[in-house]
Formats: C-alpha cells, sequence, structure tokens
C-alpha cells in the first residue's frame, strides 16, 4: 500500500522515490512543499487559489535549503534531488542542512548522505531553537532561502517501542525526541508532578475536557504505571478511546517542551531567512497550528512579508487513503519580502 503512493505521488519528481525510506518516514504532501519551495508566487496562485489575484513578482534562484526537522530526510533528500535535476548548474553552489534534535534519526541521515555522496549537505543534531546560533557560529552566514518545519513525531519513533510515543505499541512511557540530552522522561513528569500540574498538562497541551478526572486517575495510580499500555489502561477506565491520543500528545508536548520550541524556531528561522525566502510549516494539531498562523498573520500585519496560502495547504483525499499520519497535517507558507 505504502510504495504505491510513492510510485504514484512521486511519480512526476522522476527518481525521488528512491531518496524516500518508508520503513522510516513517508513526507507529506511532498508535491506541495515541491511546489510552495520552487513555483514563483503567480504559478502558486494559479495552481492552489486560482480566485486570488497576485500583485507581486519575485525572481529567485534558492540556493540554501534548510530542513529543521530532517527526521528520515524524505522531504530533504527529495528536494535535493529535485534541486539537481531542475537547476543542474546551480547544483554545486547550492548548500542543504538538515537538523534534527534526535539522534537516531541523525545517524540515519548521516548513513544516507554518505549513500549518495553529498557533499552540499550538512547534517546536524541540534534543537531548532538553536538555528540562529547554529548559523552564526558554523555558517557564518543568516541567509537561507527555504525553510522547512514538519512537526510532529516520524514513523520510525512511533513505531519504535523503546520510544514510548505511540499509544499502539507497548514500551517505556519515554517520549524524550533527544533520550540522549533531555534529563526527564514522560514516566518522569508522572511520577514526580502534583495533580494539580497533571490537570494542567492534561487540559493545556491535550485540550482533554475530562482532564480533571483523568489526571486525578493517573495521579491515584502513578507509581503502578510503567509502560505505554498501563497508561492506556487508566485512561480508558476514565475516559472514552477518544482522550488516549489527547493525553499522549500533552505528555509529549510537555515532555519536549514543543510549544515554546516552535515559537523560539519560528522567531529564529524568520531572522535567518533572506529576504524574499520562503517559510513552509506542516503541523499536525491545532495547537501547533494556531501558533504557525498567528506568527504569520504578525509578519504580513508588520509588513514583513506575505502568506502564501492564505488558507492551509492538506493532503489530498489520495495522500490521506494511502498514508493515514497525513490526514492532520497542514500546510502553510509565508515569504518573507521587507522592504529595505
Ligand atoms: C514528522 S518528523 C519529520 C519527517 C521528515 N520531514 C521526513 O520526511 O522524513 C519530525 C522530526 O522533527 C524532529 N524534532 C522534533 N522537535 C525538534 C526540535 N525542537 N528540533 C529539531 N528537530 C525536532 C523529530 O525528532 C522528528 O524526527
Amino acid at each position: 500500500m505504502e510504495k504505491t503512493i510513492l510510485r504514484v505521488l512521486l511519480k512526476s519528481y522522476t527518481k525521488m522515490g528512491r531518496f524516500v525510506e518508508e520503513n522510516f518516514h513517508i513526507p507529506v504532501m511532498l508535491r506541495e512543499i515541491v511546489d510552495f519551495f520552487f513555483l514563483n508566487p503567480q504559478e502558486l496562485t494559479n495552481k492552489y487559489f486560482p480566485k486570488k489575484k497576485v500583485t507581486f513578482v519575485i525572481k529567485e534562484t534558492p540556493e540554501v535549503f534548510l530542513d529543521a526537522t530532517a527526521g528520515g530526510g524524505g522531504h530533504l533528500f527529495s528536494l535535493i534531488n529535485y534541486y539537481q535535476q531542475i537547476f543542474p548548474k546551480n547544483f554545486r553552489k547550492a548548500i542543504f542542512i538538515g537538523l534534527d534534535i534526535d539522534k537516531e534519526a541523525i545517524d540515519y541521515l548521516e548513513e544516507k548522505r554518505k549513500k549518495f555522496g553529498l557533499d552540499n549537505l550538512f547534517i546536524h543534531w541540534e534543537n531548532y531553537r538553536n538555528i540562529k546560533r547554529l548559523f552564526s557560529e558554523v555558517y557564518q552566514r543568516k541567509e537561507v532561502c527555504r525553510i522547512l518545519f514538519d512537526l510532529g513525531i516520524s514513523y520510525y519513533q512511533a513505531k519504535s517501542s523503546k520510544r514510548g510515543f505511540s499509544y499502539d505499541t507497548d514500551g517505556v512511557i519515554d517520549m524524550r525526541f533527544d533520550p540522549i540530552r533531555q534529563e526527564k522522561s514522560a514516566l518522569d513528569v508522572i511520577r514526580e508532578s502534583n495533580l494539580e500540574r497533571l490537570k494542567k498538562i492534561l487540559k493545556e497541551f491535550g485540550e482533554e475536557v475530562k482532564a480533571e478526572k483523568i489526571a486525578k486517575r493517573i495521579f491515584q495510580n502513578k507509581d503502578k504505571i510503567e509502560t505505554t499500555n498501563d497508561l492506556k489502561k487508566i485512561i480508558l477506565l476514565t475516559s472514552g478511546k477518544r482522550s488516549v491520543p489527547r493525553v499522549f500528545q500533552a505528555l509529549r508536548i510537555f515532555v519536549n517542551n514543543e510549544l515554546e520550541n516552535l515559537k523560539i524556531g519560528l522567531r529564529e528561522a524568520f531572522l535567518i531567512l533572506k529576504n524574499g525566502g520562503r517559510l513552509a510549516v506542516i503541523a499536525y494539531h491545532s495547537l501547533e497550528d494556531r501558533i504557525v498562523k498567528r506568527f504569520f498573520n504578525e509578519w504580513e500585519k508588520e509588513g514583513k512579508g506575505k502568506i502564501l496560502t492564505p488558507k492551509p495547504i492538506i493532503p489530498s483525499f489520495f495522500e490521506i487513503e494511502n498514508n493515514k499520519s497525513a490526514r492532520s497535517g497542514k500546510l502553510r507558507v509565508f515569504l518573507k519580502y521587507e522592504k529595505v
């Protein structure tokens, strides 16, 4: 099933499929990302928002790319391959940078980089909230033409029982993106939190209506809870099955400080983005998407550029049919265009 989507979805971008390892992660809205990175505003509007008018034209060939959440490199390697085909003469000049906070993803990406012999691809084990520092220290520059944030977790992380992200796979309740450098796992949070704090986490980061009841039950059983299955059972004893993903999401967001990271990451990304450059973000839940929307609206109001997606782009029916993890994805893209 997944192989079919790759073959068909990537058909128009010849040879791109060989850069995607579906056991690690299938990139979401790959076609749309390629469009929003390479088509000019006029072509984009004609294709995605035909009723809208475009009043500006920017002609440029992007040369520096940053994937802030490179994961299995599905987007990153596909973009590299696409670039190589479209701008063969420019390829040597172009720079591609991939970050991830997860060391397992970094090792995987490094291996893949070597396999394809790409010496203009640079991989960093880094939190995207530090991109400005990374850029000034390592690259001594602040000019990136295209930046991608593909939020959430990879298929590899979700399926790995030792990572504890998924309620479908039994395992330790860890949920850290960076288990090497992050101190507290989700189980530590459960064990160390008082009732008030647990309630707040479930309410704020899971938007869970039964936060109080579920928090109470978790609190009463906190020393007995060991695995993701234990936690799932506790939630189901108190509430319906819809609460399960919300509670897992809440703990994950809290453990990884995800919303704070996103706010800082977006601000930093804007600072290193070149004038005329584009920032694309795929969010998978409303808390993240609201932040992205608010930042883009503020930047547009302040005259810092233009939102290229008046409405978020969502995956096609066909993509969702073939990759269920894509179903909640929302893509928003901002074009930085400050008059200097
Ligand atoms: C949905 S996956 C990206 C998949 C990727 N686009 C692909 O095609 O394979 C999200 C990735 O973001 C990483 N991540 C989460 N928070 C991060 C942060 N603050 N800084 C850097 N990477 C982060 C996760 O470790 C995960 O690998």
